[in-house]
């Protein structure tokens, strides 16, 4: 008998394969849940501004929720994963009208090569970003993010109990708004908390929720 199947156990959550950074399990975990509520606010701020329309980047897209989002808007989208499998969730539940719209590309956040966009949208996609690596996501990301452009989603911070899992990345809150300069932040939410014990394996949450208009 595998844990999984230990009787007593609360079966296992997206949050539990996200820790074991078992990415399919996570997908099959998160199937047909809505857009991230920063894409949306993202998306409205471009639409109250006359953009109903742009070219957005779905950095570490997943099985593709935002994704699905920004092409029922109608937007194009480039969205990248480093696992494959992402992408055998998501495009078979592209509408045949939408897929013009969509390419997908498989990276690993060291080899993303990011193409100027109006919106880079990395929806929980930061602390799973090798530290090694992440200035250099970083600088990228900011440089194809055109004037008037935004960035938005999660960051996770160093109070997180993942924080201490080797190959993540969190930062402090001082530490987002230092890498936020040269953004309007039009959102930051801190959320912290910790899970109840109905959890299989609870944690103490600190995350920041972030829309950020490029200046
Ligand atoms: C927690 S999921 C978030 C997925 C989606 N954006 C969402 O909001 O549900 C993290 C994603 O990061 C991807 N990922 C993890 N490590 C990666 C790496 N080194 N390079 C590229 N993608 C990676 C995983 O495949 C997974 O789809």
């Amino acid at each position: 008998m595998n844990e999984d199947q230990q009787p007593n156990l609360p079966p296992m959550g997206a949050q539990d394969f996200s820790a074991a950074q078992d990415w399919p399990g996570y997908f099959g975990a998160v199937l047909g849940k809505g857009a991230r509520e920063t894409l949306v606010a993202a998306l409205d701020s471009f639409a109250r501004e006359g953009l109903a329309q742009g070219f957005a980047v779905d950095l570490a897209a997943g099985e593709g929720r935002d994704t699905l989002e920004l092409l029922r808007r109608g937007w194009r989208v480039l969205a990248t994963d480093g696992h494959p499998e992402a992408f055998t969730h998501l495009w078979p539940r592209v509408p045949e009208a939408s897929k013009p719209l969509l390419t997908t590309l498989e990276a690993t956040f060291a080899e993303t090569q990011v193409p100027e966009c109006d919106l880079l949208n990395a929806s929980y996609a930061v602390p799973f970003c090798p530290p090694q690596h992440y200035p250099e996501l970083w600088r990228r990301t900011v440089a194809a993010i055109r004037p008037g452009g935004r960035f938005a989603g999660q960051f996770f911070g160093t109070r997180d109990s993942w924080a201490s899992l080797p190959g993540r990345t969190h930062h402090s809150q001082e530490e987002v708004v230092r890498l936020l300069a040269g953004f309007e932040i039009e959102m930051m939410d801190e959320e912290e908390m910790d899970d109840t014990p109905e959890v299989r394996n609870p944690k103490h949450w600190q995350l920041f929720h972030v829309v950020a208009r490029k200046l």
